[in-house]
């Protein structure tokens, strides 16, 4: 597996301490509110993990599953939710924890689906960002963001290329001759 990666481009120990700052911030924030965690899986299971045991306060942990139909509906904006949350989300303040946030489309569907059921507030946390690639239908606001990266196919710690990957410890881009094959 190491053979395939070219460069680190976010080190295990850069990120985890950036993690607990985001998670201190977040504890911050939310002190003395009802706060719901909302991990997306597959990828954000890994950070949201880490970001989840940094926060301080009391907190509850939850996740879901989204997909969306096909590689051409990527672009499209199409969701399809796979594991829902299955309880009513008034009075709470929900934040929703992703790994990547890309052209932005699935954040922007979460907002929307999460929206309707009246949370007290519905924020957003992603480890990484990448803006360049921001569809300007999808220009949410990102409320707690790890890093900012490149234009770059990045994989490790929850994100994957073709399910691999998912378990290096670090941020790394892989070589262009493992997506090109
Ligand atoms: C990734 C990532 C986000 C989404 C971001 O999920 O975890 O959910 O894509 O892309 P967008 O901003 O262009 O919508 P993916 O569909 O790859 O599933 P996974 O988390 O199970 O790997």
């Amino acid at each position: 597996m190491l053979q395939d990666v070219e460069r680190v481009l976010i080190s295990e120990a850069e990120m985890q301490k950036r993690i607990r700052e985001m998670g201190a911030q977040i504890s911050q924030d939310y002190e003395g509110k009802d706060l719901v965690v909302v991990g997306i899986l597959k990828g954000a299971a890994l950070f949201c993990s880490d970001l989840f045991r940094s926060i301080t306060i009391p907190v509850e942990l939850d996740f879901m599953r989204i997909s969306s139909y096909g590689a051409s509906t990527k672009s499209t904006g199409v969701h399809r939710v796979l594991l829902d949350l299955d309880y009513s989300l008034e009075d709470k303040h929900v934040l929703i924890v992703e790994d990547i946030v890309d052209t932005g489309l699935t954040i922007k569907f979460l907002l929307g689906y999460l929206g309707q059921r009246h949370p007290a507030s519905l924020r957003t946390a992603t480890l990484l960002d990448k803006p360049s690639r921001r569809k300007p239908e999808a220009a949410v606001p990102i409320d707690y963001r790890g890093f900012e990266v490149p234009d770059e196919f990045v994989c490790g710690n929850g994100l994957d290329y073709a399910e691999k990957y998912r378990n290096l410890r670090d941020i790394v881009i892989l070589k262009p001759s493992v997506y090109s094959k």
